[in-house]
């Protein structure tokens, strides 16, 4: 597959319980994947299984700091977009 065509998966709390197991899927699937985790929650451990793989990127950021064209993929085609990091709306 060369770059042009290359799946993109960004997961939004990527190093949570759900997050990390959506990361696992997507890197199954032959995505590169993105995470970015504030890790107000999780922990960078449940990725770490995945340690050395040139596919995985982990990037310590809240995800309100990504534009939202970005958050979207930018109108790319070939990327999806997984949000883990669902905050309590009790709060
Ligand atoms: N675990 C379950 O069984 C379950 C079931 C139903 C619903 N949910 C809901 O799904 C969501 C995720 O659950 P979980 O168990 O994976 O929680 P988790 O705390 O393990 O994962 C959430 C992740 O999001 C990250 N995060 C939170 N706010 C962020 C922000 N602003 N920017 C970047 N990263 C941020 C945290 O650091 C953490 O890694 C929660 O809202 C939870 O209530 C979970």
């Amino acid at each position: 597959m060369n770059a042009m065509s290359e799946r993109i998966g960004v997961v939004t709390g990527g190093a949570g319980f759900i997050g990390s197991h959506m990361v696992d899927l997507l890197l199954a699937r032959g995505y590169r994947v993105r995470v970015i985790d504030s890790l107000v929650g999780g922990r960078e451990a449940n990725l770490a299984h995945h340690g050395g793989n040139p596919k995985l990127a982990f990037e310590r950021r809240d995800r309100q700091s990504i534009a939202q064209y970005e958050h979207h993929g930018g109108g790319c085609r070939g990327r999806q977009s997984h949000r883990a990091d669902f905050v309590d709306l009790r709060q």
